[in-house]
């Protein structure tokens, strides 16, 4: 029985009880008959005294020898130490080495595209893995709060041949012959399985050729995307803030340490609280035309803009009501030519996490809208046919999850909130 270090470190075993830990030299330093190792698990790092005579003469020497990296079992007893991170330290009585680790190719001071070539090993830092155990809860905090409020998951197709967000960013691929894309959403997807099920989501990747380098596009990115029937705008939008209410608040409270190891501050998660503000578009470009920005009715809003409109929020919030003409032909247009729709944009600059719609319910205004935007009615058949066959309004959203990810961990770019990140200039390792 491996124990892991968190329980340690969180002063769950009693000093002078014998344990044993499984991990990886995270660092060592010798002190001539005393080799300080600390190891780190996937809960943590603690560090070992392993000392000549104290542990078998095999063990000392491979103690001695083992580089970073190198994978180790060690026993011995917990003894508190207010010097050594973490204020618990082991003293060992027996030092296995599993694996003699070459040397390791990661030191202090190198460069992000060197730290990106050796990302299947950068992996393995305190960063990294801090934000990969967040973003595993926060995946979990999604389907359980998906769950709490009687929504089906479920698995849209990845291959398709319909696009939901417009030419310009999509991977086209040969399907035997014919021409398929990988899905920039599983949206149209889930609005046909609404007439089944009502209440669907979907967490599935999405993928856009972004030629754009920023630090909040990814060309291979999670989509957490859900579908309501009988749902309007606002409806979708409740929905959507309480969820991030749910989301940030579990991670405040069950990510205490990983948030302090990024230097994050939990108690802004904490604070989140829906309801969160709207802003209708019209009254936004008035804001920023107020701070001197160069912006007109109809123009979209870049992450100058977004950050003009953010910087001085705690909370994220609503822009609604874009001008239709803007917006893909599936949303719901209303009399004045706005949509029925919302972007969520995080607080400080982070930009857009969220964008919904209600969608349009009629057969012929969504033929319109896709003849104007010169796509071909027969590769959207399918999805006409659910205007044909007992069409309900019904609304829907897609969250990209590094988004919220690099959000909730405050990192400065979202290639950080995903283990192997794509972007126009790699696709390696
Ligand atoms: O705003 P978008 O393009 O909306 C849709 O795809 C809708 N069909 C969703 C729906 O209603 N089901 O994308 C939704 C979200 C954005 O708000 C953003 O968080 C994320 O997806 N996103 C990206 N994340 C990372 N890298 C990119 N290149 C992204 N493009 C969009
Ligand atoms: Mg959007």
């Amino acid at each position: 029985m491996f124990t892991p270090i968190e329980r340690i470190l969180d002063g769950e075993i009693a000093e002078g009880k014998a344990v044993k830990i499984r991990g990886w030299i995270y660092r060592t330093r010798q002190q001539g008959k005393l080799n300080f190792v600390v190891v780190r698990d996937a809960s943590g790092v603690i560090q070992c005294a392993v000392k000549k005579g104290v542990v078998s003469d095999d063990h000392f020497e491979g103690a001695t020898k083992a580089l970073i990296e190198s994978a180790v079992i060690v026993e011995g007893t917990v003894k508190k130490d207010a010097r050594a991170h973490g204020g618990y330290e082991l003293v060992a009585s027996a030092f296995d080495v599993l694996h003699f680790s070459e040397i390791f190719p990661i030191s202090k001071d190198q460069s992000t595209e060197f730290l990106l070539d050796v990302r299947h090993l950068w992996l393995r830092s305190r960063e990294l893995t801090a934000v990969m155990r967040i973003k595993a809860n926060v995946l979990a905090a999604i389907r359980d709060f998906c769950k709490q409020e009687g929504y089906f998951e479920t698995t849209p197709p990845i291959l398709t041949t319909s696009a939901a967000e417009g030419g310009s960013t999509l991977f086209e691929l040969d399907y035997f012959g014919k021409k398929a894309f990988l899905s920039q959403s599983a949206q149209l997807h889930l609005e046909a399985l609404i007439f089944s099920l009502e209440k669907v989501y979907a967490i599935t990747p999405s993928f856009r050729a972004e030629k754009s380098r920023t630090n909040k596009h990814l060309t291979e990115y999670w989509h957490f995307e859900g579908e309501a029937a009988h749902v309007d705008n606002e409806g979708i939008m409740q929905f959507e803030e309480r969820l991030l209410e749910y989301v940030c608040h579990r991670i405040a409270k069950e990510n205490t340490k990983e948030l302090a190891e990024l230097g994050r501050d939990a108690k802004e998660l904490a604070a989140v609280t829906a309801p969160f503000e709207r802003v209708p578009y019209a009254e936004a470009i008035k804001r920023l035309q107020k701070k001197g920005v160069k912006i007109k009715d109809g123009d979209d809003f870049g992450a100058d803009e977004e950050k003009l409109l953010t910087d001085d929020k705690t909370q994220p919030i609503f822009i609604t009501h874009f001008p239709a003409s803007m917006k893909p032909f599936y949303m719901k247009e209303n009399p004045d030519g706005t949509a029925n729709n919302h972007d969520l944009l995080a607080p400080k600059g982070f930009g857009e996490l969220i964008g919904g719609s209600e969608r349009e319910t009629d057969l012929k205004t969504i033929e319109a809208k896709l003849e104007k935007a010169g796509e071909k009615l027969e590769n959207y058949a399918w999805y006409l046919d659910l205007r044909r066959y007992g069409s309900v309004q019904h609304s829907g959203y897609g969250l990209g999850v590094e988004r919220l990810v690099r959000w909730v961990c405050g990192l400065e770019h979202i290639r950080d909130a995903t283990p192997f990140p794509r972007v126009i200039n790699r696709a390696y390792p």
